[in-house]
């Protein structure tokens, strides 16, 4: 029998004034698995990351994790869920400005009261920054911020990994470390993973790719 999914969420639909984004959509994720989620400038999949987050309201649906509805949840509940089981790689990076890079990185584990300058340390050397710790955000280039989007996303260990083009800014070899980064830790943690990309390359790399087209999820 396979596991029990990590993530099972059914029937998720958003809509903005009279238009409908997306309708019914139903995604399940095995722990371990990583799945691309493609689709069009435009056709949601930045609403339907932050929707499973429950960062953004949606009008519809159920989203489990690990058998926890996080959409019915108060908001004191979803915050600590985010804080202790999500790993969240924003699309515009969202770093704190006025905290150095290694603060950045090690702000997940410092707000669940458990700082670990050892496991920061090897998140810094994970994504190549160890030379830019103490950096401030305004002195790195957008791909370096990305890493540490990266880097802060992974450090505590999450179970569920929401990444938002996480090697949009990349080259191809930083692209392909950080792909690599991903699915260690997917594996040596039995983390999930969906990752919103346009890169043909990071999808190819996924067990499994689903495209959200006209506000429905396709096998891609
Ligand atoms: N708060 C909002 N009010 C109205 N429309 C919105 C709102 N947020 C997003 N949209 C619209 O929903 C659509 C989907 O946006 P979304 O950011 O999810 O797309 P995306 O698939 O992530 O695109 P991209 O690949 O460019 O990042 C867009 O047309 C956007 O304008
Ligand atoms: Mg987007």
């Amino acid at each position: 029998m396979p596991p029990p999914p990590l993530l099972q969420a059914t029937g998720l639909t958003k809509r903005f004034g009279g238009q409908t984004l997306f309708e019914g959509l139903d995604l399940r994720l095995q722990p371990g698995e990583l799945l691309a989620l493609l689709g069009e400038s435009g056709s949601g999949k930045s609403t339907l990351l932050n929707g499973l987050a429950a960062l953004e309201p949606l009008d519809e649906g159920q989203v489990l994790l690990d058998g926890q509805d996080i959409l019915r949840l108060d908001e004191a509940g979803q915050a600590l869920l985010r804080r202790e089981r999500l790993g969240f790689v924003f699309q515009a990076f969202h770093v704190l400005p006025h905290l150095t890079v290694r603060d950045n990185i090690g702000l997940p584990l410092l707000l669940q009261g458990r700082p670990d300058t050892t496991r920061v340390d090897h998140m810094l050397g994970a994504v190549g920054l160890a030379a830019h710790a103490n950096h401030l955000p305004r002195q790195l280039s957008g791909g370096q911020l990305q890493r540490v989007a990266i880097a802060r996303a992974l450090v505590h260990r999450p179970a569920l990994v929401l990444a938002d083009e996480p090697t949009g800014n990349l080259d191809p070899r930083h692209a392909d470390q950080m792909m690599q980064l991903l699915r260690q830790q997917l594996q040596e943690q039995g983390a999930a993973c969906l990752l919103v990309t346009h890169s043909a390359h990071a999808a190819a790399l996924a067990d499994r790719r689903l495209r959200l087209d006209g506000g429905q999820l396709v096998d891609a």
